[in-house]
């Protein structure tokens, strides 16, 4: 841990603190009173202003132009807005911030907030794709970069880390998040938080995380974005709640909620979700800030009459702080005034908003995000250094028969092929904060960099993705039948010894708004591949994706299969790292593969059902046309050595709700290179008051391993791991018996059982 420590502070010249920093520090430890004091200072119209975020899209260091501007302008001059986002740079938040601090009547400081989902400049992999290392600690290092990118640049808030859990393909915004799984999700929650806001808030390279969002929204019907959600409480507690639990004991700053109707109540306008769960029975104290608009989207959702009623509904509800609305701003002095909601209500959300901005040491210095310096101290050498190394564990390998992977140092000729082989644009993803456009290392280049020059490397694109122009807001059209490409792909394929074919996705098929109804390879690109296979059978496919994609005829038939997500800034060379063997590949998928759209959503920690299985007729849950079961699970991935799990020892096989009980697994590498595997910890509970999932993940380690050698690997079992939400709508353990399972995937298991008293 010492070294760890020792090497951030190396790559963070900037967390050094100055004595102004400690002067902060030991300031915001009597937030609460200074809250009170400020508060009781404020007009109502001052406390509403808190609650109100603009977007600043508009020129701010220029001149004003355009009625809204010049309006907005001078709404910040009389402290009517508590935080705007999308304001970017030293300068332009400097100036933001000046029209507060020298213009208002009490001075309080704005936040700055910005969506840094995966890096700032540095890109990093996009979220679901960073889950499947399963490495916590790059996952937590990767947030404290890219808070460090972004308070350099003036930002003092992410909209990050997006917590939903997500089990369909379809829906786009899967990539944000990671994956299908709550106890994975919640540990990466958790690392996430502490990446961005570290130890403190008041730390000056710390900036304050969003829990997003808050709830059900990865649940959208058929997987259209921001589409009805109808989940029982059941499956909102046991599924969608925990992650969003752990960010709130993390010590999370803010949370957002979310566009969708969670059976029947938006989300944003919904009072048991945040004034009930999340502000009462989880004893949280940051603010919830509205998703875009959202509060003013319960007039379309059939649920509000005008701006006015949806901002008391948002309020009454406990969203305290709406972004671009307009709502807050319209309709909430009225409110108030008319007695319609109760100025306590008011006073609440202010508390919580000035709170956060103390923590973050705002009042000190509103200007301690706005050193023109700061980012010329970043070193962004080390930073790249971080993201190849995240990058490289975040592949996972499907498939490598007749070890194809890694590439044979007599490979002397090597065809690179297909619409992503030299796209430096997809790999920094959608969601790409300051990602430069076009500035990742492509695949061919990664080849390029990583061979000599004996090795002959030839490039055919093939086929466009055919997307048109790409951006965050345009939408893609994928219509290409364009094959002209294919001869030559085809020739060249022909002359190599091996080709690495790269398709998948453009980095803006995922992301929010992305939905979509088919989820193979798009265009021309499954033909492209079915000729240069005809043309030489040494294919290793190279698939960059935001969202499982379907691949059975690749499966079936393609060798060798590496999904290499959308990896950010160094991609190509971390998966030349891998296809060279530089790296050993340990990523494993945090979501499952399907075999066909149709299955989606699909998900492994599914339900039994009461007719689980039954062969000999047709009257069971499964499909007539199709295998019921992933083609790639939850947890899976290969390495270039294989493992092999020993029989399940429990050190007991009863416990009781007090105590606990230890699982312990040998892991032996059986092959011939050093290795490292994730062993992933299962239960099931069999019977219950309510029913229970057929497995479900409860801890995981990386285990590092030499060829020939064995680990022990120990998991603790606690009540805590046994809980759920039960028929009695209490969260708690019910005795009977419980089945444990360990493994390197959610599918090949060593099984063993206990009985809780
Ligand atoms: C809408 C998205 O749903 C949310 O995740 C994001 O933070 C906001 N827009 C701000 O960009």
């Amino acid at each position: 841990m010492k070294k760890r420590i020792l090497f951030l502070a190396c790559l963070f010249p900037a967390l050094t603190a100055t004595a102004q920093d400690a002067e902060i520090k030991s300031s915001v430890k009597n937030v609460e009173a200074k809250v009170d004091s400020v508060l009781s200072l404020m007009t109502l119209e001052e406390k509403v202003g808190q609650m109100v975020q603009y977007s600043g899209t508009w020129d701010l260091t220029g001149p004003a132009t355009g009625d809204q501007n010049q309006y907005r302008k001078e709404q910040l001059k009389k402290g009517l807005v508590g935080s705007m986002l999308n304001v970017l740079s030293v300068d332009a938040t400097r100036e933001a911030q000046k029209l507060v601090m020298e213009n208002s009547r009490i001075k309080i400081p704005l936040m700055f907030g910005y969506d840094v989902i995966h890096g700032y400049k540095t890109m990093f992999p996009v979220p679901l794709g960073e889950t499947a290392s399963w490495d916590l600690e790059a996952m937590e290092e990767t947030a404290r970069i890219s808070a460090l990118e972004a308070a350099a640049d003036g930002v003092n808030w992410t909209f990050a880390p997006m917590i939903d859990i997500s089990r369909d393909a379809r829906w786009g915004r899967i990539m944000e998040g990671a994956g299908e799984d709550p106890f994975l999700t919640s540990r990466v929650a958790e690392a996430k938080v502490r990446g961005y806001q570290g130890d403190d808030l008041s730390n000056p390279a710390s900036i304050a995380a969003t829990a997003k969002h808050f709830a059900g929204y990865g649940f959208a019907e058929a997987g259209r974005d921001y589409n009805t959600v109808h989940v029982g409480e059941n499956e909102l507690h046991n599924t969608i709640l925990p992650p969003f639990k752990a960010a709130a004991n993390a010590g999370v700053a803010t949370f957002m909620n979310s566009f969708n109707d969670l059976d029947g109540t938006p989300a944003t306008g919904h009072r048991i979700l945040q004034r009930e769960i999340l502000k009462g029975n989880w004893d949280w104290d940051g603010f919830i800030v509205s998703d875009w608009a959202s509060i003013a989207e319960m007039r379309d959702h059939g649920f509000a009459e005008d701006l006015t009623h949806a901002a008391e509904i948002a309020v009454k509800a406990g969203s305290d702080m709406d972004m671009e609305g307009g709502a807050y701003e319209t309709g909430l002095v009225e409110l108030v005034e008319e007695g319609k909601v109760d100025e306590e209500l008011i006073n609440e959300a202010v508390r919580r908003i000035l709170r956060v901005k103390f923590k973050l040491g705002l009042f000190e210095n509103p200007y301690r995000y706005s050193d023109p310096q700061a980012m010329a101290r970043i070193d962004r050498a080390a930073h790249r250094a971080v993201a190849r190394d995240v990058a490289k564990k975040s592949i996972v390998l499907l498939k490598n028969e007749k070890n194809l992977l890694p590439l044979s140092s007599s490979v002397r000729n090597i065809a690179v092929i297909g619409p992503l082989a030299d796209d430096k644009n997809t790999p920094i993803g959608n969601w790409r904060a300051q990602g430069e456009a076009n500035s990742a290392v492509s695949i061919l280049e990664g080849v390029k960099n990583a061979v000599g020059k004996d090795v002959k490397v030839t490039y055919a694109k093939g086929a466009d993705l055919g997307v048109g122009e790409r951006s965050f807001l345009k939408p893609l059209k994928i219509n290409t039948t364009d094959r002209s490409g294919f001869k030559a792909a085809v020739d060249a394929a022909k002359k190599a010894d091996l080709v690495i074919l790269a398709l998948g996705e453009d980095a803006f098929q995922s992301g929010e708004g992305r939905s979509q109804v088919n989820i193979g390879l798009a265009g021309v690109q499954k033909d492209l591949m079915k000729e240069v296979f005809a043309a030489n059978k040494n294919v290793v496919l190279v698939l960059q994706n935001g969202r499982p994609l379907e691949i059975s005829w690749a499966s079936e038939n393609i060798p060798a299969i590496l999904v290499a997500w959308q990896l950010g800034t160094e991609s190509g060379n971390a998966i030349a790292d891998v296809l060279f063997g530089k790296y050993n590949p340990s990523g494993k998928l945090p979501v499952s593969f399907p075999r066909a759209v149709g299955q989606e959503p699909l998900y492994y920690n599914q339900k039994m059902t009461g007719r689980p299985t039954n062969p000999t007729d047709v009257t069971y849950s499964a499909y007539t046309d199709e295998e019921k079961t992933a083609l790639y699970p939850f947890g899976y991935g290969l390495s270039y050595t294989t493992f092999k799990f020993g029989d399940l020892k429990l050190s007991s096989n009863e416990m009781t709700q007090q105590g606990s009980i230890e699982v312990t697994v040998p892991v032996t590498n059986t092959g011939n290179k050093a290795g490292k595997e994730v062993v992933q910890l299962y239960l099931r509970d069999l019977v219950a008051s309510t029913t229970r999932p057929v497995i479900e993940l409860k801890g995981f380690e990386l285990v590092e391993l030499q060829p020939g050698e064995t680990k022990e690997v120990t998991f603790e079992i606690t009540n805590e791991l046994l809980e759920f939400y039960n028929a009695d709508k209490k969260w708690t353990s019910e005795p009977g018996e419980f089945q444990v399972m360990v493994g390197g995937n959610s599918v090949d298991l060593k099984k063993n059982s206990f009985e809780l008293n």
